[in-house]
């Protein structure tokens, strides 16, 4: 239960960001330059199956046994590591207390969190973070984050089998805010949620000024698409994965282009899928203006593997009424073109979006930085 800034002289030690995807293990490292950090490597494979259950590890040796192969075959240099949790368990907030300094913190931490976790502390890895005076002039801001220790000993035990370092592990949330914005960025100030579409999950947050005031993780992700197609149109889920990526669209009444039926098949079946994930970012989204009244949500950031889904980004802009984009976090960050094709970095871009920030960890400054590991 440590701050762990003392481990991040800058530049001087290279660490890779893991993030541990339930389709594919992602590796993004940086290095640093003059002009910022530029990346180094990038590289994902597929997750070995059934292997992570809710972001647990549940067979250690075989995801140590992957990324072994994630590390060499992406040449990645760096044997230290930046991961991330997330998921139900992990837990994000910022509360009042009274001042104190950070080791009477640590202390007082435990009992206050024992207030909101669904779990008991004995079982929580816990740190906090004093952001500052609170409004009312006397007690102190305090953000704390807290994660089941299961889920974090899971990864440490999955890296270390990889002959790997866990120098950190994180909550998600942040990590994807380090990916895209930076407190030069013009929407730095601003509210933008951040919406990552993965496989099995789907991550919804808000954030502002460096900070996470909302997250929330909710269990849709691209797999219930996968399953609708393959049951809709009686395939094989190897061969609905390949009709998504390749066929799959969210058709708009507005378009009068003729479309193959296939298409339109494909459309009908993920409709439900796709509209209860919409439900659940509208009531996300809802909550987070109920919750903190007067502010109000700028544009949003989509990222995860599911949002390079064909018109995904035009129709929850529609749906939600606000600016939707694509998160490409590796052309944020410095590369040479030579060492990566930006067609490839806007391809792969989008799943990248917590491994890209979990690289970046040592390399730039920001505002709530906190880990859970001990
Ligand atoms: N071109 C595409 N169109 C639609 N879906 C896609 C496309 N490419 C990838 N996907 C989907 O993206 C998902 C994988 O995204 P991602 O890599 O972000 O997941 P993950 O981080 O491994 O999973 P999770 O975060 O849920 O544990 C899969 O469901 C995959 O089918
Ligand atoms: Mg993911």
């Amino acid at each position: 239960m440590a701050f762990l800034n003392r481990f991040f002289s800058r530049g001087s030690q290279s660490f890779v960001g893991i993030d541990f995807g339930s389709y594919e293990l992602k590796a993004v490292q940086f290095t640093m330059t003059p002009r910022g950090p530029q990346l180094e490597h990038v590289y994902k494979i597929a997750t070995p199956a059934n292997a992570l259950k809710d972001g647990v590890v549940v067979d250690p040796p075989l995801v140590g046994e992957a990324l072994r192969q994630l590390i060499a075959e992406g040449a990645i240099s760096a044997r230290r590591t930046v991961s991330a949790v997330a998921g139900p368990s992990v837990v994000v907030r910022q509360v009042s207390m009274p001042h104190m300094n950070e080791r009477e913190l640590r202390e007082s931490t435990k009992y206050e969190a024992e207030r909101f976790l669904p779990y008991s502390v004995d079982e929580a890895q816990i740190d906090a973070k004093i952001l500052g005076t609170a409004e009312d002039g006397q007690s102190m801001d305090v953000l704390i984050v807290a994660a089941q220790k299961d889920l974090v000993m899971s990864q440490v035990s999955a890296l270390q089998f990889a002959g790997l370092t866990p120098a950190v592990i994180e909550v998600e949330p942040f990590s994807m805010v380090r990916a895209m914005l930076t407190p030069d960025s013009p929407q730095y100030e601003q509210n933008i949620a951040i919406i990552n579409i993965g496989a099995a999950s789907t991550s919804i947050n808000v954030t502002k000024g460096g900070f996470v005031p909302f997250t929330r993780n909710v269990p849709i992700g691209g797999n219930g698409m996968t399953k609708a197609i393959a049951t809709g149109l009686n395939v094989s889920v190897d061969e609905a994965e390949k009709m998504k990526r390749e066929k799959a669209a969210i058709l708009s009444q507005r378009d009068d282009q003729p479309v193959a039926p296939t298409v339109t098949r494909i459309f009908n079946v993920i409709t439900p899928p796709l509209t209860e994930l919409v439900t659940e970012i509208h009531k996300s989204l809802d909550y987070f203006r109920t919750r903190f009244r007067g502010e109000t949500i700028e544009a949003v950031l989509l990222g995860g593997g599911t949002a390079r889904l064909t018109n995904l980004d035009a129709y929850l802009s529609h749906e939600l009424g606000l600016p939707v984009s694509v998160a490409n976090p590796l052309e944020i960050s410095g590369y040479n073109p030579a060492d990566f094709p930006a067609d490839y970095l806007k391809e792969i871009g989008p799943s990248l979006i917590v491994a890209a920030g979990l690289g970046r960890r040592d390399l730039v400054p920001e505002a709530g930085r906190v880990a859970v590991t001990a």
